[in-house]
Order: structure tokens, then sequence, then C-alpha cells
């Protein structure tokens, strides 16, 4: 894992952009894995900004969310899928019809489950997935004690999350119980992980992701087991890693063209 110990939100953006955008400008079809939650705004802002800009393309892109909630149609005001339209697809010229999530209204869930990892496979595995982290350490939707081999399924969300995203939310009550999720072995088959995390309520599940054992209780762990992955954090988020000045070391002799 590579760890990079970031002073700026907007420094966060840029790394984790940069890494976009060599891979859309480098691959003839690139396939960009999602995530929604506050975690990667900034980033999908600075996309928006290049795209803008300078005319940086998406138009060959194929993207893959996440997750979904289930029992929501994909235009659902609260729906992953709106979140990312109006949050980043909606700004760029990815074809709409190239942006897929699990279909969390499906009449048969666990058929739309097998439905998109198909998907996945057929427009050749994920490129590079954005992550962001859980407070207590889910990726996707893959709450504690989830399988490390898992594929995509419907997860029960549990009360620390349904309270974390009550903010996208009018009523607290109204976030669903249940998700659609990617499973973490089905994240681990992503060619390059970017993990994002920002403030103190992220220092646990960090310190526990990146230094502590791999376990089924901390589902991010897992990502230990990856060969490319790369961990851009604040300092907040890195307060409580034990060898911070190791990997801001490491970073800083890396040359510029080995960087992400
Ligand atoms: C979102 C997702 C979740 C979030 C995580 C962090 O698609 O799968 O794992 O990445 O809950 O959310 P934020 O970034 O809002 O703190």
């Amino acid at each position: 894992m590579e760890v990079i110990v970031v002073e700026s939100e907007a420094e966060m953006a840029r790394i984790a952009a940069d890494a976009v955008e060599h891979l859309v400008e480098s691959t003839e079809f690139p396939v960009l894995g999602l995530a929604t939650g506050s975690s990667p705004l900034p980033v999908y802002t600075d996309l928006i900004e290049r795209h803008r800009s300078r005319g940086l393309s998406f138009a060959g892109t194929t993207m893959f969310l996440l997750d979904e909630y289930a029992g929501l149609a994909r235009d659902h005001p609260q729906s992953f899928a709106t979140f990312i339209r109006d949050r980043f697809s909606g700004h760029v010229d990815v074809r709409p019809e190239s942006v897929h999530g699990p279909d969390g209204d499906a009449a048969d869930l666990a058929a739309a489950c097998v439905r998109y990892e198909s998907q996945i496979v057929d427009a050749g595995g994920i490129d590079l997935q954005l992550l962001g982290i859980g407070s207590e350490g889910h990726i996707g939707f893959n709450e504690l004690a989830s399988s490390l081999s898992s594929r995509t399924r419907l997860k029960t969300l549990t009360d620390r999350t349904r309270s974390d995203n009550a903010r996208f939310f009018d009523v607290a009550e109204g976030v669903p119980r249940h998700a659609l999720t990617q499973g973490i072995g089905t994240i681990l088959e992503a060619r390059h992980i970017v993990l994002l995390a920002s403030g103190s309520s992220k220092s646990i599940a960090i310190e526990r992701a990146v230094e502590g054992p791999v376990t089924a209780m901390v589902p991010a762990s897992a990502l230990q087991l990856h060969p490319h992955v790369t961990v851009i954090v604040d300092d907040l988020a890195a307060s409580r890693l034990r060898h911070a000045d190791y990997y801001r070391a490491a970073y800083r002799d890396k040359p510029p063209w080995q960087r992400i």
C-alpha cells in the first residue's frame, strides 16, 4: 500500500484526479469505478473543471458505481445513481448509458447482483476504483464481518452507517436499511484502487485499515492484499498512523514520474 499524506483537500483532489486523467488519456476504453459520499466530491469537482477548461474527455469511459440503496429507483432523488449524475457524470461528456450501478429497484435483487458482476466483466474489469471509507472501516457497503472474497450482493447497513448517511436525507428514518454493494472480492479485482479519507472521524478506520491486521471486522483492511492501492489521507485522517513520517518520506523521495 502506498500512503500519501496531504496538507489540503485540493492536494488530495489533484493527486486522485491526475490518476484518473492519466487513465482516460492513456487507455482506449477506460473503466472507472466511482464512490459516492463526501470523500470523492473534491475529485469530481476537479475533474469537471479539467473537462471544462481543457477538454479532458470521458466520451469513451465506462463508469461503475460501488453500490446502491435497495428499494430506490435510479431516478430517486436520494439514489446513488442520481448522486453521481448530479455531482459528476452529468457534468462531463460520458455517455449516460455508460454509467452503471447496481439495480436497487430490481424485482429480483440477487439476479441484479449477478447481472452487475457480468457487466463489469464484459467491460473488461475496472481500471481505477475510487473508494471512501466508513467510520467503522467499510468499503462500498461491505460492513463489518463481510467476507473478504464477497461478490456483489445485498447487505444490511449498520446503525452507524445509516446515521453517518442521514445527512443526505430529509429524515434519518428515510435512510434505507439495505443496499446492493460490490463485494470485497469484486473491489479487489480493480487494477488500481485509490482510497480517499479526510477528517478525524476517519482516523481510527484508517489506522486499522492500513496498520492493523487483515480482518473481516475491518473490511478496508482487505486492501492490504491488493498489489496496487494508493491511500490518500489528510493530516487528521492520518493522525493515528504510527508510521506517518515514513509514508511522507517515501512519497517525497519518489521521482515525479513514479507518482500516481
Ligand atoms: C459510497 C460508499 C461508502 C462511502 C463511505 C464514506 O459509495 O460506498 O463506502 O465511501 O461510507 O462516506 P463519506 O465519503 O461520505 O464519508
